[in-house]
């Protein structure tokens, strides 16, 4: 079969882009530890303020420089409304919705979940820049969507 020089160089191209992107990808989730957020389990929507960790959401300290944070979102507010995080902690965040979909992303941070009923999803950050950041919902969730925000403060 004869494949024309131009086809052939194109080919060679696309071969190393993929390698090339392939390499990129493994480098980040293995090298530099980035996942995308995960579903950690389920939690009954009518019973979330009852069910641990959600009967007591806040953060919490769950060995040395790391800490657990369990959040709930829901319209239109989140609870709690202020965490204060220590500086350099790696916390992992829990967080659930009793009602609608919601958004949970940190502003200028790469944390960025969805919140949905019945599910709990869950996203491992470390805070490495002091400072006041604001949490926002992105996803359209009513009337109040636009006032649904908080604050973390890494100190
Ligand atoms: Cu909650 Cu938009």
């Amino acid at each position: 079969m004869n494949v024309h020089t131009y086809e052939k160089a194109f080919l060679m191209l696309g071969g190393v882009l993929l390698v090339a992107c392939l390499g990129a990808l493994l480098y980040a989730s293995m090298a530099m530890g980035l996942h995308l957020p995960g579903r950690a389990g389920a939690v009954d929507p009518a019973t979330v303020f009852s069910t641990p960790p959600f009967d007591e959401p806040g953060l919490r300290q769950t060995g040395e420089g790391t800490f657990e944070a369990v959040v709930i979102g829901q319209a239109w507010v989140f609870r709690p409304d202020t965490l204060r995080i220590p500086l350099g902690a790696e916390v992992t965040f829990l967080a659930t919705t009793p009602d609608v979909l919601h958004g949970f992303h940190v502003a200028g941070t790469r944390l960025n979940m969805m919140l949905i009923p019945g599910q709990i999803s869950r996203a491992t950050y470390r805070f490495e820049t002091p400072g006041e950041f604001m949490v926002l919902c992105h996803e359209y969730c009513g009337l109040g969507h636009h006032n649904m925000h908080a604050k973390i403060i890494v100190e």
